[in-house]
């Protein structure tokens, strides 16, 4: 493409070349290109966490948005020594292309943490992916034609949404509550789409310790969304990132091992039990299934990174892998709780949260009259962020609410930054009261402010619901 406002600019010596300058303002203008864009683009959307990430980098900010392990907790000198030895031994193997399915011995560590988990899939089962996200993104591009149903809760995760607007799904979502998916709900949705004739692809579901809501759903759900995915031969996209990453409680049975594998595709990621810059995830599926998305992945990117898998390969050899998850399951309960705690200190009482037995989020909901995405704002004034509720919902639902990650930060730098969010919502609360003159309670009655009296069988004015 020729570029008219190309300016030849003098060389700063004699003997180079005159030097190209590029007219950034022609290259920025979008009008320029819009033609050119596929239809699909007009649908994608940004992960609110992605754009968060660049704010959130600046050092005086306490991030509570991002979904980060603690990477720091790592033995330096065990990653060091693996590599090490990966340069010596397998240079030439690490740095090659590989199969597009993943090399056997990574599914061979993959096989041994499914198995912490009670699933044991035959290896031909498997695909090793670039991290669960193109997991998500390769089952989208595999089964979802442009208007498909499908179904998600409500929230989900926040990085699934682009992945399924992106192949223009019709995404429905079911509510949640502290078991998980409402399964009564998606009952209901799935008579209402059979009844219009439509077939959804498959329902996305976190079942344990939630992203972004931390919930975990009960083993009578999961048994029922197994049935119910058979009865109307409908495919479930389990995706369990934080499964062995449990504080508290009784494990509960995957949906792959409730199923055997036929109606449920499952989503593995090393990402929070390793390392995420890494990439390394997979998906076990019925093999006409896990043939489809190996060509969709064959397109994508032919192969995930030999040089990480080397490193995975030596990593499991060490036969340290479930001791470091016990680390993290220390050291992440403990802020687990610090958050919690702060939570309680610095929250005011119309605030409530979710109590997670295990992986790295609680999910807080305001009251109506507050929305966490302009509240976001003030929070960065104050430098510490969060993310906002919407970006977990599809339908705009989700104002009131926010993500908060407690894996990522020290616990006092935890109770700092929950104080700094408890004071602006307060603030906000105090301003809605005085300009009302209401005194909502949590539980959504009304009781007097300071100055005035409470006479009998005054009128009572409601919390809008949630
Ligand atoms: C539910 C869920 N799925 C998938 C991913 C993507 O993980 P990765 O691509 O790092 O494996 C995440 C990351 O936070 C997640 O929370």
């Amino acid at each position: 493409m020729t570029e008219p406002s190309e300016r030849k600019e003098q060389p700063t010596h004699p003997s180079e070349p005159p030097r190209r300058r590029r007219a950034h303002t022609r290259s920025r203008d979008l009008e320029r290109y819009a033609d050119l864009f596929a239809r699909r683009t007009q649908v994608m959307r940004s992960s609110a966490m992605r754009d968060l990430m660049a704010i959130t980098a600046r050092p005086e900010v306490i991030s509570l948005a991002g979904g980060l392990p603690d990477t720091s907790t790592f033995p330096a000198d065990s990653f060091a020594a693996q590599m090490t030895r990966i340069a010596h031994e397998s240079s030439a193997e690490a740095l090659q292309y590989g199969p597009t399915e993943g090399f056997e011995e990574t599914k061979a560590c993959i096989l041994e943490v499914m198995g912490a988990e009670g699933m044991a899939p035959d290896p031909e089962d498997l695909i090793v992916t670039t991290g669960g996200q193109q997991a998500i993104d390769l089952i989208a591009k595999t089964l979802v034609n442009p208007g498909d149903p499908v179904i998600c809760e409500a929230p989900t995760y926040p990085g699934a949404v682009p992945a399924f607007c992106s192949y223009e799904a019709d995404i429905h979502q079911v509510s949640t509550d502290d078991e998980g998916m409402r399964i009564d709900e998606l009952e209901d949705l799935l008579a209402a789409l059979a009844t219009a004739g439509r077939r959804p692809k498959f329902i996305y579901s976190v079942p344990s310790f939630q992203n972004p809501a931390g919930v975990t759903m009960s083993e009578e759900r999961r048994r029922r969304l197994v049935e119910l995915a058979r009865e109307h031969e409908v495919l479930i996209c389990e995706d369990n990132p934080y499964g062995l990453l449990r504080y508290e409680g009784d494990p509960q049975p995957t949906l792959y091992s409730l199923d055997g594998g036929d109606y449920v595709l499952y989503l593995g990621t090393l990402s929070k039990i390793l390392s995420p810059g890494i990439r390394i995830g997979w998906v076990a599926a019925p093999p006409p299934v896990l043939e489809k998305i190996g060509l969709g992945k064959q397109a994508a990117d032919l192969c995930t990174s030999t040089l990480t898998q080397y490193f995975v390969r030596e990593y499991f050899a060490e036969g340290r892998w479930r001791e470091y998850i016990d680390d993290l399951i220390g050291i992440y309960r403990a802020r687990r709780d610090a958050m919690l705690d702060a939570l309680a200190a610095n929250f005011p009482e119309q605030a409530e949260w979710t109590h997670p037995e295990g992986g790295l989020f609680v999910w807080a909901t305001l009251p109506d009259y507050i929305d966490t995405t302009d509240l976001l704002a003030k929070a960065l004034r104050e430098n510490v962020a969060f993310v906002p509720g919407r970006a977990a919902y599809v339908d705009g639902r989700g104002g009131s609410s926010m993500r908060l990650n407690f894996s990522a930060s020290a616990e006092e730098e935890l109770a700092e930054g929950i104080r700094r969010i408890g004071s602006v919502v307060s603030e906000q609360v105090a301003l809605y009261e005085t300009i009302t003159g209401e005194h909502p309670t949590k539980s959504g009655s009304s009781r007097p402010g300071p100055d005035e009296e409470e006479e009998p069988g005054g009128e009572v004015v409601p919390l809008p619901k949630r």
